[in-house]
């Protein structure tokens, strides 16, 4: 099945309220067993970059799991910071070391280099892909780890049509739509693999459920 593009920012206040208030539990309880799985070492420090970080679910776990991190957690929609800084402003313990920034990912230029790239359902938003790639190059460091992760084109619509019917039985129409277009923007993992190398990136893809791929190695 041909990818069908979605838009890249998610700014519509209906959309951002429904993705917000969604039940992301398992897959982003998931996404951070996984990073624990694939980079088993003890000590997670220093600073961390959350592309594409939407109303900051990732972000938050990831801080609140990893207590002697800093992130700078980014995303090109002012409807998806603002949630952001509002969901964050009553966390004690992490609000200190996360801070918010409506920024595309093409035009932030950090003045610092990140030791870990995070980053939870943006790859199948971009237009060009390969920002996402060529964004690793201007955020790392030798040693700077990355650990993405991202829906996977399924075969069909019937199958994409399925998908959506077992995950967002209970959710509202505007997330179930949001959800059935993502799949039909995303990326295989075929695909993937091919913009990494175009990338000049040695990092690992691999299917993780019946609709996540991963991502994830060391630069
Ligand atoms: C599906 S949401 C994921 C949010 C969050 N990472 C999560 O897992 O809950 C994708 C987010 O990427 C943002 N986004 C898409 N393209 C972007 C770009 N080029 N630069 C920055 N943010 C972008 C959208 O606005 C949206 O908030």
């Amino acid at each position: 099945m041909k990818r069908i593009p979605e838009p890249q920012l998610m700014t519509n206040p209906e959309q951002v309220s429904a993705y917000a208030l969604a039940d992301f539990e398992k897959p982003h309880s998931n996404f951070i067993k996984l990073f624990y799985d694939k980079f088993p070492e003890s000590e997670v420090r220093g600073k961390a970059i959350d592309l594409g970080c939407g109303p900051g679910d990732i972000t938050f776990r990831f801080a609140s799991e990893f207590p002697e991190i800093d992130i700078h957690a980014i995303d090109g929609s002012g409807e998806m910071i603002r949630y952001a800084k509002m969901l964050i402003s009553s966390m004690t313990g992490i609000k200190e070391r996360v801070q918010f920034l409506q920024t595309l990912l093409d035009e932030y230029s950090p003045d610092c280099k990140y030791d870990y790239i995070i980053s939870n359902s943006l790859l199948h938003h971009l237009l060009d892909p390969m920002v996402l790639w060529k964004s690793i190059d201007r955020f790392c460091k030798a040693g700077s780890k990355i650990f993405i992760m991202d829906l996977f084109r399924p075969e069909s619509l019937e199958e994409a049509k399925s998908l959506t019917d077992k995950y967002t039985v209970n959710e509202p129409d505007v997330l179930r739509n949001d959800f059935h277009n993502s799949l039909l923007a995303a990326f295989r993992a075929d695909e993937v693999r091919g913009q990494i190398r175009k990338a000049g990136h040695d990092l690992s893809v691999e299917k993780v459920s019946d609709r996540h791929i991963i991502i994830y190695g060391s630069v």
